[in-house]
């Protein structure tokens, strides 16, 4: 089978081209002339050039494609417009090009996002029929995606899966966690929080489910970890599997929230953007992110198969292998 994988030299999209190369797909990689191939290199995949805001360079593309994974978005920007570019007119510029060119492709999977759907309460862990309310300028940007893809629902089989926070070898995201983590220091936010995590393989393998699913077409699903913690359980876990004695940091939330829009405003005067943003500090300060998984289990037959513990063990052995900690 012929497979389109966007977001291929991405964390999580060159996880998923791993896997499918190694279920014998052939896969064929969207990248920008920009695009650094590191992740990508011995692989036996082929390259395909573009960039899914430019709609012209989409259609040989997806053209001839059995799968299309739409993994590539922005999860970092400055304003709504650098993530409506790439995650929003990105996703309706692939999916008009797929309707024009492949209309008969067998699956488009949206990698959407929980942020998307937003957060919980503490009691509730969202579903995917409840209305979505996502807080952030990243989250209305995969919301209004999800709505695209929805525009196209009985042109051709689409399905979207959203994760919670990802973690594993190759990702930027939680990085600075971990390395103030080797450096005996964990930061927290006062107060309990909660959220659902999923280890990037168990992702990959919810993903690929859900893209080969009959029962999948048109629908959307949570894809997430055996169960939620709390950050102080997550940092605790992640400090006995590094065998690391930690310091706790916590620190009040209007700290965090004064953090984000310092660094907001850093980034306007400097034009980079950074990670802890008013943005970020909006989502990391709700309390609860917890998503239900029971629907992606009754039919998709999804079960996370690394718990926390060895999601974790694989994540800091693959940084320490790398020289990142
Ligand atoms: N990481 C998480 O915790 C998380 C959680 C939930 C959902 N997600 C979703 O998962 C997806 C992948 O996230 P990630 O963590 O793997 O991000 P990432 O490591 O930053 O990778 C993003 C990928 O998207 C590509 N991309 C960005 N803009 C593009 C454009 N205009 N045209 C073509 N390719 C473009 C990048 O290509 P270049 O190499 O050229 O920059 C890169 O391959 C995103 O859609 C994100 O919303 C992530």
């Amino acid at each position: 089978m012929k497979a389109l994988v966007t977001g291929a030299t991405g964390f999580v999209g060159s996880h998923l081209v791993e896997e499918l190369v190694q279920r014998g797909h052939e896969v064929h990689c969207l990248v920008r002339r920009t695009s650094n191939l590191q992740w990508l290199k011995g692989l036996p995949v082929r390259l395909v050039y573009g960039d899914v805001a430019s709609k012209e360079s989409l259609g040989a593309a997806v053209a001839g494609k059995d799968y299309i994974y739409h993994v590539a978005g922005v999860i970092q920007g400055k304003s709504q417009w650098a993530f409506d570019r790439a995650n929003f007119f990105g996703t309706v510029n692939l999916l008009r090009a797929c309707w024009r060119y492949n209309a008969g492709v067998r699956r488009f999977v949206l990698v959407s996002s929980l942020s998307a759907g937003g957060p919980s309460g503490r009691r509730r862990p969202v579903r995917e029929e409840d209305p979505p309310r996502p807080i952030s300028l990243y989250g209305k940007s995969k919301w209004k995606a999800e709505q695209a893809a929805g525009e196209f629902i009985g042109r051709f089989p689409l399905t979207i899966v959203r994760p919670p926070a990802i973690f594993g070898p190759r990702d930027r995201g939680m990085y600075p966690f971990f390395k103030a983590l080797k450096k005996g220091i964990v930061v927290r936010v006062a107060g309990e929080r909660k959220a659902n995590f999923v280890y990037v393989k168990d992702v990959v393998a919810g993903t690929i489910l859900a893209g080969e699913a009959e029962v999948a077409i048109g629908q959307t699903y949570y894809i997430a970890g055996e169960r939620a913690y709390t950050w102080r359980e997550f940092a605790q876990t992640a400090a006995r599997v590094a065998g690391q004695a930690v310091r706790e940091i916590v620190v009040p939330a209007r700290v965090v929230r004064a953090v984000g829009v310092f660094n907001s405003v850093a980034a306007a005067l400097t034009g980079k953007a950074r990670m802890l943003d008013w943005q970020k500090s909006r989502e990391i300060l709700q309390p609860y992110w917890l998503c239900d998984t029971s629907k992606a289990k009754r039919e998709l037959g999804y079960q996370p198969t690394y718990s926390l513990e060895q999601g974790l063990t694989e994540t800091i052995r693959w940084y320490e292998e790398e020289g990142w900690l």
